[in-house]
């Protein structure tokens, strides 16, 4: 593949010299971007939106571009900051204070941006579900954080079990609904009660702002628990990595039930103050290529998934739209293959720049820049700030070319700072100074660093992250299910597939619709993106001695692997 068909852009971030970069970059510096700096007056929902809309000249510039199926709003930083100023004053008045936890459940929309911010205007802590979560999926969340108000939409309420969740007093519905019950409130009924102005919640730097939840390979979903210092490397990412520059339209894919939806998809462009597009509604080839059409998007953050299926409609699915304006693409969530990047070469005449993070690191942190040589494959260097190595078990630095833990010295801005009630399961992510993320790789003698898996079993489908122990539990739940293993079997497409392999309680005989209703019961539960799209039915699951289930014995067995270690295998 010939990569040096598109040259290398100098954009904000001249990278040529990537060395000198790395090693004249202090975090300090980013401070100079935010009135904090000078007021000592903190709130990223002031950094993101209040500050232009404060600003004359951005005062009336489109913040958000919402468009959806049903729906199409031009919102300015002016209107954002009188929004959220509202949902503010309705979350003050029903008594939530600073350090509350408030969730957000519903699709997006341009109501979930003025709540969103709202929330963070008092000081209270967002956490943003995914809309296509089931009813065990949300209440986990809910009763492991103690939220005590969910925002939500009375179509979703129904997979809300409030009634079993009695630190959650009140739940405000956006949208219609007749609900008289005690402890409902009515956003917009609320809304055009409330004043446009309130006096923000200034809070600290190393105060909270954001829950979201991910998953491991054992137990159930944690909660990443975020705070407003990482506005730091929202805003420094955003500038370098992203490009995003004034005159920007910048459209990110992600679901801010999602921490890209968050990150980049909320404080890395309105930190910014560039114009930020949001597409609501299901994905398909003609609604994005339109959306990249019609708004003139210039930035296109998106994942691996997505290009693997516009790559998959073809070149014809692209070619009535004129996406002339896009300048720059980059993406994350799972390994971006040369060929999706040599397809992007050919469809839009631009690189994609594959980006690497976490949920927990909270922002990017090994990148490929618009001024830096590519190596198709590569997740890039280090932010500069950012000092990322590979490291044996033991939390010893291995030389280039070995595999091993890809690790990140702590800390830096955006890193989470909790685990939610769980300070044991935080402190397992470091080591020697170390924040172990789980991936393996290697870095080059050119410092480039490349991918080569999970070491663990969390399981990355669609670049959506699934933990195998929440599939399992709920494919137990089901009557017919005895056992189960969950693993990720390599997919072309999904870059992932969950398996799982069950065996069924005496008197259940396998059967095409037994299996369907097993992968529905899961769907149900917990959600689309869970539900193992194969099944198999096993005389026995594999464990060890102590009961654990060895996923990565049936992975071997899937693949025709060798089994390697089995000596803990119990009888
Ligand atoms: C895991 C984190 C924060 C972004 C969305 C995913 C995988 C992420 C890449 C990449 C290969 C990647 C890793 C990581 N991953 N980016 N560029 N190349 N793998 O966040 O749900 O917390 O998942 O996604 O395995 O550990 P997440």
């Amino acid at each position: 593949m010939n990569m040096q068909k598109i040259e290398v852009r100098e954009g904000n971030f001249n990278l040529q010299d990537y060395q000198k970069a790395y090693q004249q970059f202090d975090w300090e510096e980013a401070k100079q971007a935010f009135s904090w700096s000078e007021t000592g007056k903190v709130n990223i929902a002031y950094e993101a939106i209040d500050r232009h809309a404060e600003n004359p000249d951005k005062a009336d510039q489109t913040a958000l571009l919402f468009t959806s199926p049903d729906r199409e709003e031009r919102i300015t930083f002016t209107d954002l900051k009188q929004s959220s100023n509202q949902f503010a004053n309705v979350l003050k008045d029903k008594g939530i204070e600073k350090g509350d936890r408030v969730f957000l459940f519903m699709p997006r929309s341009p109501e979930f941006y003025a709540a969103f911010f709202g929330i963070l205007k008092v000081g209270a802590i967002a956490g943003p579900l995914f809309e296509a979560f089931m009813e065990q999926a949300v209440r986990d969340r809910l009763e492991d954080s103690e939220a005590t108000m969910l925002v939500t939409t009375p179509e979703l309420l129904e997979r809300v079990p409030y009634k079993e969740l009695p630190q959650l007093k009140q739940i405000v519905l956006v949208g219609d609904a007749d609900v008289q019950e005690e402890g409902f409130i009515h956003f917009h009924n609320e809304m055009t009660q409330a004043s446009q102005s309130f006096d923000l919640e200034w809070v600290d730097l190393e105060d909270g702002m954001l829950l979201h939840y991910t998953s491991g390979s054992t137990g159930k979903p944690k909660g990443v628990y975020h705070v407003h210092n990482a506005m730091l490397q929202h805003y420094q990412t955003s500038k370098w990595v992203l490009d995003l520059q004034q005159d920007d339209v910048y459209w990110c894919t992600a679901d801010p039930g999602w921490v890209t939806g968050t990150s980049y998809g909320i404080f890395g462009p309105w930190l910014n103050g560039v114009t930020n597009v949001i597409v609501g509604g299901r994905f398909s080839p003609e609604n994005w290529y339109k959306a990249l059409q019609d708004y003139g998007v210039t930035v296109w953050y998106s994942a691996p998934t997505a290009f693997r299926k516009l790559m998959s409609a073809g070149e014809e699915a692209v070619e009535p739209f004129d996406i002339s304006k896009l300048r720059h693409i980059a993406s994350v969530g799972e390994p971006l293959n040369p060929e999706v990047i040599a397809w992007g070469l050919d469809a839009f005449k631009l690189r994609i720049h594959d980006t690497w993070w976490m949920t927990e690191t909270g922002a990017q942190l090994i990148c490929n820049y618009p001024a830096m040589e590519m190596k198709p494959g590569s997740m890039g260097k280090p932010f500069p700030g950012i000092v990322a190595s590979i490291i044996d078990n033991e939390g010893n630095e291995l030389p280039p070319n070995q595999m091993g833990n890809l690790a990140i010295k702590s800390p830096w801005p955006s890193m989470m700072r909790a685990i939610w009630n769980r300070p044991e399961k935080f402190e397992s992510y470091f080591l020697n100074g170390w924040y172990i993320s789980g991936d393996s790789a290697y870095y080059d003698e050119e410092g480039y660093f490349w991918f080569q898996g999970r070491l663990d079993d969390v399981i990355n489908t669609s670049g959506e992250r699934v933990g195998p122990f929440e599939v399992e539990s709920k494919l137990i739940e089901h009557a017919a299910v005895a056992e189960a293993g969950v693993i990720g079997k390599p997919d072309p497409e999904r870059g992932e597939i969950i398996k799982a392999f069950i065996t069924l309680n005496e008197g259940y005989e396998e059967s095409e619709e037994l299996l369907e209703d097993i992968r529905q019961f899961v769907k149900k539960g917990l959600s689309a993106h869970a539900a193992p799209r194969e099944l198999e039915v096993k005389d026995k699951i594999p464990k060890t001695r102590s009961g654990k289930i060895m996923r990565r014995l049936l992975k071997s067995w899937e693949l025709g692997l060798p089994t390697g270690d089995v000596s803990t295998l119990e009888e």
